[in-house]
């Protein structure tokens, strides 16, 4: 088991209510389990608390109750830097995930400075691997981000998140600000990551195709809970819950495309 999150519960105090605190509960009594190698979709609405399960998974956040263990390691213990390292993540918001004020190749070597496990000697050809990984040149290295475009830079930040060959890489609607056939390219991409890395993937977004390209099980997420979970793709089109149903529709109508002719075209 890579990773199992038990019971985890989150609240927020409602804003503005400074005299007379209130707390909204984000996530109740989620739990969920990644197998290594394994890629887990989550799917939901919008303020439906799934950004806020990633970010208790990877221990930016604690939780209020409950616990999220990493290969053993409770996330949030002393452990903490070792789990990090072990993990990554890449956001929907890749503008504002990188400084702009670094080269490309600055915001490769981050992770490795942090990390401090490689001879600064040897970043230029981790460098230069790790562009080529991710489908870009050597030429891409002394550039600032706004001389990028959105797909290239969201490669970057890919790069970035593979960089210390992490085992679990959390995806925030990584393809979500993309254009449709640049999200395909970088969905490709994950896949070929994946395979040739060994990598998790927990796979948040609202896309539902994506889910079926990318993902081994997919877990339905409504009002800070997992309501549904799908082990097979292409039993998708099964989902029992009214919620999960609703999506799925709206997935279909978005594309036009029926069922059957979509699992044909992924299997
Ligand atoms: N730091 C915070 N302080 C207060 N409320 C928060 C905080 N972070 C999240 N929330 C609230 O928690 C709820 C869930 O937010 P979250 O970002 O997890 O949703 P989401 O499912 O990722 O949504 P989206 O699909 O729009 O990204 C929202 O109502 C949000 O306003
Ligand atoms: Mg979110």
């Amino acid at each position: 088991m890579l990773l199992r999150a038990d019971q985890v519960s989150k609240s927020y105090r409602k804003p503005g209510r400074w005299l007379k605190p209130e707390q909204t509960t984000v996530l109740k009594g989620v739990s969920l389990t990644i197998q290594q190698g394994e890629c887990v979709g989550l799917v939901g609405e919008s303020g439906s608390g799934k950004s806020t399960l990633g970010r208790l998974l990877m221990g930016i956040e604690k939780p209020d109750s409950g616990t999220v263990y990493f290969r053993n390691h409770l996330v949030n213990s002393t452990g903490y830097q070792q789990v990090r390292q072990q993990m990554s993540v890449v956001f929907q918001d890749y503008g504002t995930s990188v400084n702009r004020r670094y080269r490309v190749k600055s915001i490769l070597e981050e992770p490795l400075k942090i990390a401090n496990k490689m001879a600064s000697k040897d970043f230029q050809s981790h460098n230069i691997r790790l562009l080529e990984t991710v489908g870009l040149s050597e030429k891409f290295m002394d550039r600032y981000p706004h001389e990028l475009s959105g797909g290239q830079l969201q490669r970057v930040c890919i790069a970035r998140a593979i960089a210390n060959q992490p085992d679990l890489v959390i995806l925030d609607e990584a393809i979500s600000s993309l254009d449709v056939t640049i999200q395909l390219q970088i969905l490709d991409l994950l896949v070929k990551l994946r395979k040739e890395m060994k990598l998790s993937y927990f796979f948040i977004t609202h896309d539902l195709l994506a889910v079926t390209y990318l993902c081994d099980r997919v877990l339905f997420m409504k009002e800070g809970e997992i309501i549904e979970e799908v082990g097979d793709m292409k039993a998708l089109d099964q989902v029992a819950h009214p919620y999960a149903r609703t999506l799925l529709e709206a997935a279909m109508k978005v594309t036009g495309v029926t069922w059957n002719n979509h699992i044909q075209k992924i299997s």
